[in-house]
């Protein structure tokens, strides 16, 4: 495993989401992130290895590695990083994007008379107005990765677009931050309870609170590759601890199985 030691002089990002406590650090090029609440890291990891698994290509989304973080006192902690994706372009959150355009997503997200899909329509069309893009396709898929990973961490900040101010170009950036997902927080995740139990707890986010709703949004074909998922999974020399315990039992949910294809064969 990388062991990567935090210079005195690192700059710590306190984490802005709901649960964030979570410790950051940008060293070089590299984004590390300690557990806070639990196996943060493993779940980054096996989030990562799932989409490796899956129809998209390897630019869309972020890949997390495990490490240990050296601090600068020498207390040894665990954690992931991922190398820097934003290089020159400048990252505008699915929430900065309305803010620099006087609103916010609050009054679409928050009405309550408006369904899951008028929800997701509205701040889609806003997104194209601002944008001019159209990604109602990759944002159903992502939340159909979401209900796989159970993620309860896809808040507005978590949905990210990297803008070129040389040609103005929009584009949505790489699928991030997947780590607060598989019950990795322990501190509301008690270890040793059951998953069937744990499971119904995790509320999804940011149009629903239920990972079913969100799911029903995306109508794509299946995009995950379950032969090889598994095949991994047997072969991986990575502890994944109870994420994969997790995962194991959501490739077993008949609610799921749209997002799987068979594989014919196995490439690693
Ligand atoms: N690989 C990376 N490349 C470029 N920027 C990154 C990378 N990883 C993280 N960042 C920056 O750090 C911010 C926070 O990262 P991330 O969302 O992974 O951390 P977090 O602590 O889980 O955040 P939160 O809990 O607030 O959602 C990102 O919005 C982005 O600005
Ligand atoms: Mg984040």
């Amino acid at each position: 495993m990388d062991k990567i030691h935090i210079p005195t002089d690192a700059i710590r990002i306190i984490s802005t989401s709901s649960k964030g406590d979570q410790s950051k650090w940008r060293v070089g090029n590299k984004w590390v992130k300690q557990n806070t609440r639990g196996y943060e890291g493993q779940a980054e990891e096996l989030a990562t290895l799932v989409l490796s698994c899956s129809t998209l290509q390897e630019k869309k989304y972020v890949k997390y590695y495990p490490c240990e973080i050296i601090l600068p006192d020498g207390e040894l902690s665990r954690g992931c990083y991922s190398e820097d994706f934003r290089g020159k372009l400048q990252e505008v959150t699915l929430e900065r994007l309305f803010e620099a355009n006087f609103t916010s997503t609050n009054p679409i997200l928050n009405d309550t008379s408006l369904s899951t899909t008028e929800k997701f329509e509205q701040i889609m069309e806003q997104v194209q107005n601002f944008t001019g893009l159209n990604v109602r396709e990759e944002i159903t898929r992502l939340l159909a990765f979401d209900a796989l990973i159970l993620n309860e961490d896809r808040h507005t900040n978590n949905i990210l677009f990297l803008y070129n101010p040389l040609d103005k170009v929009w584009q949505l950036a790489p699928i991030f931050d997947n780590g607060l997902s598989l019950l990795s927080d322990e501190k509301d995740y008690t270890p040793g309870k059951p998953l069937t139990i744990l499971k119904r707890k995790v509320k999804a986010k940011p149009f629903n609170s239920s990972f079913s709703k969100q799911l029903a949004l995306y109508r794509g074909t299946a995009f995950i590759d379950k032969a090889k998922l598994l095949h991994k999974l047997e072969t991986s020399t990575i502890d994944f601890g109870r994420a994969e315990q997790v995962l194991r039992s959501q490739l077993n949910d008949p609610n799921l199985s749209r997002l799987f294809f068979e594989g014919s064969e196995i490439n690693d």
